[in-house]
C-alpha cells in the first residue's frame, strides 16, 4: 500500500488517535531512583554536577521514602559513602556501614518500598577501584569472596534485591551461591551485565567520591566498541544465575538494549547514568533545550529499544510529569 491509499498522517490527525496507536508507554512502576546515602545527621547536599539530586543521611531516608511512594516509585538504589575508605573495601560489607543502617531504616520507615542495593567496592576502597588489588591490578578472585560478603550483608540488613556493578567474571555465581546457603534463595540479582568503561559515570563519580586514584576501569569494564561481547557477558549471566540483566549506560548504548532484548527473556534493566542527565539538566539550564521534554523522549526510546525497567535520576520527575 503506498500514497495515496496509504496516508500515515491519517493516524496522526489528533491525539485520540495517537492514545490509540502508540507503542510504547511509561509508568512510575518501571522507574528505579538511585539513592546517595552519606554519613551524618540532617545532611542534605546537592550534588554540583547534578542538580536536584542529593546526598542525604540515614535520618533523611524516610522522608525520601515517603515522596517516592507518593508518586508511585516502588523502588530505589542505594549507594553509600563510608565513614572511611580502605585498601580493601572493608566498609562495604561492615554490619553498621552506612547501606546496612539505610537499609535497616528504610525497612523500619517504609516496608513496602522495593530496596535495591549496588554491590560493589569502589566507594569504599582507598584507591577506587571495585576490587582488591594485587600489584596494582584488580584480582578478580580474591574480590568475589568479598563481594559476596557484601551481597550477604545488605541482604541479612533486609535489602530485597542485589545488583553487582563491579564486572568480575563469575561474580554472579559467587554471589547467588552464598545467598541459597543463607536461606536468601527467593533474594533476586539484578545483574549490572553489560556495563561499558563510559565516560557518561563523570557525575556519579563526584557523588561518590569513587574516580579510581590510579588508571581507569577498563581492565574490567567493557569496551564502548563492542556488542558482540555483550551478548557473551549477559550469556554467562544467564548461566549463572541473573534474574534481570542491566545495559549501561542507556542513550549511547540503544542497540545493546534492542540486541539483549531479541536474545532473552530474563527482564532488562537500563541504568541512564549520570552524565545522561547532567547533560539534560546543563542544556535545559542554558535554555537550549526543554528539558521536560528530552526527559520524556529519552526515557521513551530506552523502553522502546526494549528495557523494561529504568534506573534514572530523572525518576520523580518522569513520575510527577505522569501523574500530571
Ligand atoms: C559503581 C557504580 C558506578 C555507577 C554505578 N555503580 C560508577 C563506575 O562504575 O564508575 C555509575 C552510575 C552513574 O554514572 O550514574 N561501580
Amino acid at each position: 500500500m503506498i500514497f495515496p491509499e496509504y496516508r500515515a498522517r491519517r493516524l496522526r490527525q489528533n491525539e485520540n488517535f495517537r492514545a490509540l496507536i502508540r507503542e510504547t508507554s511509561i509508568a512510575p512502576a518501571h522507574l528505579v531512583y538511585p539513592l546517595f546515602v552519606m554519613p551524618g545527621k540532617g545532611v542534605r547536599e546537592e550534588v554540583s554536577s547534578m542538580p536536584g539530586v542529593f546526598r542525604i543521611s540515614v535520618d533523611q531516608l524516610a522522608k525520601e521514602a515517603k515522596e517516592c511512594m507518593g508518586l508511585g516509585l516502588n523502588a530505589v538504589i542505594l549507594f553509600g559513602l563510608p565513614d572511611k575508605k580502605d585498601s580493601k573495601g572493608s566498609g562495604a560489607h561492615a554490619k553498621d556501614g552506612i547501606i546496612q543502617r539505610a537499609i535497616k531504616e528504610l525497612k523500619n520507615t517504609a516496608p513496602a518500598l522495593t530496596v535495591c542495593t549496588d554491590v560493589c567496592l569502589c566507594e569504599y576502597t582507598s584507591h577506587g577501584h571495585c576490587g582488591i588489588l594485587l600489584d596494582e591490578v584488580v584480582d578478580n578472585d580474591s574480590t568475589l569472596e568479598v563481594l559476596a560478603r557484601i551481597a550477604l550483608s545488605h541482604a541479612q540488613a533486609g535489602a530485597d534485591m542485589v545488583a553487582p556493578s563491579d564486572m568480575m567474571d563469575g561474580r554472579v555465581a559467587e554471589i547467588r551461591g552464598i545467598l541459597d546457603e543463607n536461606n536468601f534463595h527467593m533474594l533476586p540479582i539484578m545483574s549490572y551485565a553489560v556495563k561499558y568503561a563510559s565516560a557518561f559515570y563523570g557525575p556519579f563519580r563526584d557523588a561518590a567520591e569513587c574516580a579510581p586514584q590510579h588508571g581507569d576501569r577498563k581492565a574490567y569494564q567493557m569496551d564502548p566498541a563492542n556488542v558482540r561481547e555483550a551478548l557473551r557477558e549477559a550469556t554467562l549471566d544467564v548461566e549463572e544465575g541473573a534474574d534481570i540483566l542491566m545495559v549501561k549506560p542507556a542513550m549511547a548504548y540503544l542497540d545493546v538494549i534492542s540486541r539483549l532484548r531479541d536474545e532473552f527473556d530474563l527482564p532488562i534493566a537500563a541504568y541512564h547514568v549520570s552524565g545522561e542527565y547532567a547533560m539534560i539538566k546543563a542544556a535545559a539550564a542554558n535554555g537550549w533545550i526543554d528539558g521536560e521534554k528530552v526527559m520524556h523522549e529519552s526515557l521513551l526510546s530506552i523502553r522502546r529499544a526494549g528495557a523494561d525497567i529504568i534506573i534514572t535520576y530523572f525518576a520523580k520527575e518522569m513520575a510527577k510529569l505522569l501523574n500530571k
